[in-house]
């Protein structure tokens, strides 16, 4: 179930708009992707990055919820990982599906 920020971040976004004619460019970091609906400071506080990430993890949990409410991929991983380990903000590109090789060696794929 969505949270009640992150619709709030669709509506700022035009999201309507944003499915149809695909307004972000093909190869837009996921970073810039969220700058343009509410800033560095959707993530940052202040727009300056944390140390240790938590206050970043903290920001994507509050709108798209927790490792443990998403699906089997990310349950795996609660307690483990924080999302930027696997979504690198300023490296991944939207659309990107995150590889499992990084981590693990034994040829596993996403389900
Ligand atoms: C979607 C969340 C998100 C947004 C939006 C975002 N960042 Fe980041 N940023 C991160 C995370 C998470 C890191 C930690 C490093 C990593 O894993 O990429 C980071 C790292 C950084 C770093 C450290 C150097 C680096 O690249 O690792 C700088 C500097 C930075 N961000 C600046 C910015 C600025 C300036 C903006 C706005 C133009 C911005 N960020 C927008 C999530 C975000
Ligand atoms: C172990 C690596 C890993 C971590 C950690 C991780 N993800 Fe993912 N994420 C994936 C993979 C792989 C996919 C594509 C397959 C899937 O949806 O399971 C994905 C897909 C997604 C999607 C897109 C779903 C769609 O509709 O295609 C979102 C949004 C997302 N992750 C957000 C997050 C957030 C937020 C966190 C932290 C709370 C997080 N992820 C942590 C690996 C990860
Ligand atoms: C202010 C709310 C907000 C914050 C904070 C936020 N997101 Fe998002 N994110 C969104 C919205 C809205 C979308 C577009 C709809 C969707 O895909 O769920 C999105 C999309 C995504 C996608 C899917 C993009 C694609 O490839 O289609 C990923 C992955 C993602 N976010 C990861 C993160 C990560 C990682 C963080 C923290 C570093 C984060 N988000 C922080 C609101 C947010
Ligand atoms: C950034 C590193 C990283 C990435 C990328 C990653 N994992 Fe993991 N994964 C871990 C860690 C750390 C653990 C916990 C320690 C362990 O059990 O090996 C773990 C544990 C797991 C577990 C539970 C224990 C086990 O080994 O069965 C599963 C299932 C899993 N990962 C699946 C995946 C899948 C599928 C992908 C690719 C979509 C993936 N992981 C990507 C780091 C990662």
């Amino acid at each position: 179930m969505m949270s009640n920020k992150l619709l709030s971040a669709l509506f700022a976004a035009g999201f309507a708009v944003m499915m149809s004619s695909a307004s972000f460019a093909a190869d837009e970091n996921l970073a810039d992707f969220h700058v343009e609906m509410g800033g560095c400071e959707s993530c940052h506080a202040d727009g300056e990055p944390s140390a240790d990430g938590e206050f970043e993890f903290e920001q994507c949990q509050s709108c798209h919820g927790s490792l443990e409410e998403m699906d089997a991929t990310h349950q795996a991983h609660d307690g483990m990982l924080m999302c930027a380990d696997c979504h690198a903000p300023h490296d991944a590109v939207v659309g990107e599906k995150p590889t499992c090789d990084t981590c693990h060696d034994d040829g596993r794929t996403a389900e």
